[in-house]
């Protein structure tokens, strides 16, 4: 962590700022920042990969995409100019690594085989950048964003054309920058509950209003979702694309032409890699247990996140705990029921937040699932379903980052209880 969390030089506020720069967060966008503001390379050698991006979803349905990748000349990203132009190339060349895998998943086999021209760049970038190989929660919500000079927002890049596809990134990325006043007030509270002085109940206890108001509008804005992003369109022709190479059981070989080719394994891009998420459950003292396997699933979300992502959700296990604070000030007979109750609120908000994400997922994963598989008798024939049931023969649906659904996201609720106090 950058400044030391018992650092009193500063009020909150400019401590919380500064500390968050330092992850590449912002106060205002939370996880939703640090992405590209740019959607074009100063350097036109880059034309191949910015050409072939934007006319992606047409070079998939003509049956050209590999052709057209295999055919491009070797450029390498040190003639990139800024940080700015690698986030750019990371999301074009991200979405053509999983185009070039999962293309016209209907008709044709998966391709794990990504030739040298993409693979050799891409690798570099990652390792560059620190982000995941792929796509991931960021390259595809949070950083794919455009605003153009009438206001009107928009998305760099994507599979299938769609302004279903644009709507399900922007709407993801809105949850996130409506949660991101949450992040501050609980990072603030949690810092002033170090503090021992008299306004201190009241401070937090404002702070933890702040909290569940932020999270109530995470909820408005999640389900909005369905305002726009038709569930076949969503379930059929996207979320092929944004599924882990899981169903592939040797992985993704990336041709470098050296000695050895190296095979990966691919996260693909989940809501579950929100951070977001991930830190209110830290900071309001939620736990996932080990024994549940939710412990284990939290953990490797996090491969799918940015690594300051990841590494700021591993920092902030050290800051004071606010349910710690809320608990000695019952032990200290302060009078807590208000204290306790506005906790107690929070942590309710969040899991109504949950219970409205069941029910998406409900309407884009499940029904369209279930739909399926009653029209083909099994699943076995079901395109790009390789991913999204277990292959044990179980019919039970499985996440993009493939996860026992419901066992998984009902549990994540219950955890919530847990927490409760009073
Ligand atoms: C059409 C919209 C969405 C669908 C179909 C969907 C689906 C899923 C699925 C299947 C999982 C299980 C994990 C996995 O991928 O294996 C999951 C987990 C999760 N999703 Fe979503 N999701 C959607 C939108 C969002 C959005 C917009 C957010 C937040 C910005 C989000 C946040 C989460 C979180 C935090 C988890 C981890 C479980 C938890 O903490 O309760 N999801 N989602």
């Amino acid at each position: 962590m950058a400044a030391h969390p018992h650092d009193h030089h500063h009020g909150p506020l400019l401590y919380i700022n500064q500390m968050l720069d330092c992850y590449d967060i912002s106060p205002i966008n939370g996880f939703a920042c640090g992405g590209t503001s740019i959607t074009t390379f100063a350097d036109p050698s880059f034309k191949p990969w910015l050409q072939t991006a934007s006319n992606l979803p047409n070079l998939i349905s003509s049956k050209k995409l590999r052709s057209t990748i295999d055919s491009w000349p070797h450029l390498s990203p040190e003639q990139l100019v800024s940080l700015e132009e690698y986030r750019l190339a990371y999301l074009l060349l991200g979405h053509l690594v999983h185009a070039y895998i999962w293309a016209n998943l209907a008709e044709e086999s998966p391709c794990p085989r990504i030739p040298a021209p993409l693979a050799r760049p891409f690798l570099e970038i990652v390792n560059e950048l620190e982000v995941p190989l792929g796509i991931c929660f960021a390259s595809t919500a949070l950083w794919n964003y455009t605003l153009d000079s009438e206001g009107k927002e928009g998305c760099v890049v994507g599979f299938t054309g769609t302004s279903d596809e644009v709507h399900f990134n922007l709407t993801s990325r809105r949850v996130e920058v409506a949660g991101a006043e949450a992040l501050t007030a609980a990072l603030k509270a949690a810092r002033v509950a170090a503090r021992t002085d008299k306004e201190t109940v009241a401070e937090v206890q404002k702070l933890l209003k702040q909290v569940a108001q932020s999270l109530g509008q995470c909820k408005v804005e999640l389900l909005k979702m369905k305002d726009g992003l038709d569930p076949a369109i969503f379930y059929h022709r996207l979320r092929p694309y944004l599924v882990s190479s899981q169903a592939l059981p040797d992985g993704v070989v990336f041709v470098t032409d050296t000695d050895a080719d190296d095979r990966y394994q691919l996260g693909g891009s989940t809501g579950g890699q929100s951070s977001l998420f991930q830190a209110l459950d830290i900071l309001l003292g939620v736990q996932h247990s080990d024994a549940s396997g939710r412990a284990q699933f939290v953990q490797s979300m996090r491969r799918g996140m940015p690594s300051g992502h990841a590494r700021f959700l591993e920092d902030i296990r050290v800051l004071p705990s606010i349910r710690t604070f809320v608990q000695n000030q019952v032990k200290a007979e302060n009078g807590a029921e208000e204290l306790v109750a506005t906790f107690n609120a929070a942590l309710d908000v969040l899991k109504t937040y949950r219970d409205s994400h069941v029910q998406v997922v409900t309407l884009f994963v499940v029904t369209p699932a279930g739909k399926t598989a009653a029209a083909d008798g099994n699943n076995a024939n079901n395109p790009g379903s390789t991913a999204n049931f277990d292959e044990s023969g179980s019919t039970e649906p499985r996440g993009t980052g493939g996860s026992e659904l419901f066992s998984l996201l009902k549990g994540m609720r219950e955890d919530m209880k847990e927490a409760r106090l009073g």
